[in-house]
């Protein structure tokens, strides 16, 4: 099992092919169009030609694709911070410590471009998700909060 650099031209369509899933598993009410595709299609493009301000790294097993990070140099009124923007292990592969290979080496991006902190949203109920973000040290900041208005 190893993590290395994306490679546009040989990792584009599989990331690509997570973001349906991912992306369904994270919003309920979430539905994965051609337009959402063509959107992802779209950042993932520019993200490839923007290698210091995206560290995109994918986790191997010999040359079969496990799963991906992408992180993301992003600024606020905070200051600049490296944003998780999305980690995903193919189903096969959870439980069993897989993440933790990709959020090292996210974190190793955010430092090695001269910054000190990494900063995610993560859906309350994806447990998976909150848990690996906790064991890694992650504390909330700010909560998103919502209510259905109609009954
Ligand atoms: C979020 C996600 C990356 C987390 O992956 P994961 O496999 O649950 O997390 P880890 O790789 O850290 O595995 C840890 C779990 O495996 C268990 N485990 C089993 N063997 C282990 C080992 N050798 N070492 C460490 N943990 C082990 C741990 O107990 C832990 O279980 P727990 O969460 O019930 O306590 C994964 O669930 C995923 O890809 N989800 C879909 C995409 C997604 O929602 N991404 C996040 C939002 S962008």
């Amino acid at each position: 099992m190893h993590v290395r650099a994306y490679r546009p031209q040989h990792d584009y369509r599989l990331i690509l092919g997570t973001q349906c899933d991912l992306y369904q598993l994270n919003f309920p009410r979430f539905v994965c169009t051609p337009a959402f595709l063509a959107d992802q299609a779209q950042r993932l493009r520019s993200a490839g030609r923007r290698p210091f301000e995206n560290g995109i790294f994918i986790l191997e097993d010999d040359t079969q694709f496990v799963g991906f990070i992408w992180v993301a140099i992003r600024m606020d009124l905070q200051g600049t911070f490296g944003s998780i923007d999305q980690v995903y292990l193919c189903e096969p592969y959870r439980h069993q410590g897989l993440a933790k290979l990709l959020l090292e080496k996210a974190h190793d991006f955010v430092e090695q471009q001269g910054l000190s902190v990494a900063r995610l949203y993560v859906t309350a109920s994806n447990l998976n998700a909150v848990r690996l973000y906790e064991r890694h040290g992650y504390q909330v900041t700010r909560y998103e909060m919502e209510k259905p208005v109609r009954p």
